[in-house]
């Protein structure tokens, strides 16, 4: 039996550090198995020829899935990353690149890895995760409360934002949403079939409402699918130097996040026992 044990240690450090700028290979999770691959294994050769197959396959499609076995067919190796909807292939590409070149200094040689940028995500192991649904909830973080008398207003707002995310399941699987001042977006991973996309999304929205109550900003990174939302202004863009507000926030954000983490991580390892059983 699989017992695929990853552990999101790296998130933590990488949110302290993060801006709140929305670049596309700005870091959100990294998790390793702990076995690791044998050297010179086939398995090991199955796992280099598929991170290569991915690579490529990034230049001109924004999701794909392989199955390796060109070393041995006895030790597949299962792949797939997935851009977010809105990147234009030379973005998804370079983002991929540099999740691949981030995950070969963070879980050298693990035998399974997944990373989570903003603009994508890859995962790789020797268990078939793909076409699986999974819901577990990999990352979240809440921006800080709304201040002032806006808290109904922005609930209302970040809920019928969310809802919009969920309310037509013929949307396909990257979708945007709106409503008021709040913004939202979320995706599945491509191996989702329209009802496992339409779970987890439905998912990541509850825990979304369940985690961030009056924040202006939520994330739920979930295992085949995410969901975010932000009210305008949390997010400056990187040229908007001038933002010291913008700047504050950032901090304040990647504060809270530090705190959350260590929460999810420490309820991830009690679940972890749990993790890779398919
Ligand atoms: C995956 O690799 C681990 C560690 O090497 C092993 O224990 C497990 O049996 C493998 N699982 C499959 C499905 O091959
Ligand atoms: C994997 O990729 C193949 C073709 O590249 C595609 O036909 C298949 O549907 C994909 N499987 C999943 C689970 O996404």
């Amino acid at each position: 039996m699989t017992k695929l044990l990853l552990i999101f240690l790296f998130a933590c450090v990488a949110s302290l550090s993060a801006s709140a700028s929305d670049g596309y290979t700005d870091f959100v999770y990294a998790g390793c198995s702990q076995p690791k691959c044998t050297p010179g294994s086939p398995y090991q050769f199955n796992v280099e020829s598929l991170l290569a197959s991915l690579a490529n396959a990034a230049a001109y499609s924004s999701y794909a899935n392989f199955t390796s076995t060109a070393a041995a067919s006895s030790s597949p190796a299962y792949g797939l990353f997935q851009c977010r909807g809105d990147l234009p292939f030379s973005d998804c590409h370079s983002c991929v690149r540099s999740a691949l070149s981030q995950l070969s200094s963070l879980c050298p040689s693990a035998a399974g890895a997944a990373i989570q940028f903003r603009g994508c995500f890859l995962r790789y192991g020797n268990d078939s995760f793909l076409g699986k649904a999974d819901t577990s909830v990999l990352y979240k973080k809440c921006g800080p409360p709304v201040g002032g008398g806006y808290n109904s207003d922005m609930l209302g707002m970040r809920d019928a934002a969310l809802a919009d995310l969920t309310s037509d399941s013929a949307r396909g699987s990257y979708r945007i949403g709106a409503a008021g001042y709040v913004q939202a977006v979320a995706q599945c991973v491509g191996d989702q079939s329209a009802k496992h996309c339409e779970d987890c999304l439905a998912a990541a929205v509850a825990e979304l409402r369940a985690a961030c109550g009056f924040a202006v900003a939520g994330d739920a990174y979930l295992g085949k699918c995410f969901a975010r939302y932000w009210s305008n202004g949390v997010y400056t863009s990187k040229t908007d130097h001038d933002d010291e507000a913008g700047k504050t926030l950032a901090i304040i954000i990647g504060l809270i996040a530090g705190v959350a983490l260590i929460i999810v991580l420490l309820s991830f390892l009690r679940k972890a026992g749990n993790y890779g059983k398919y």
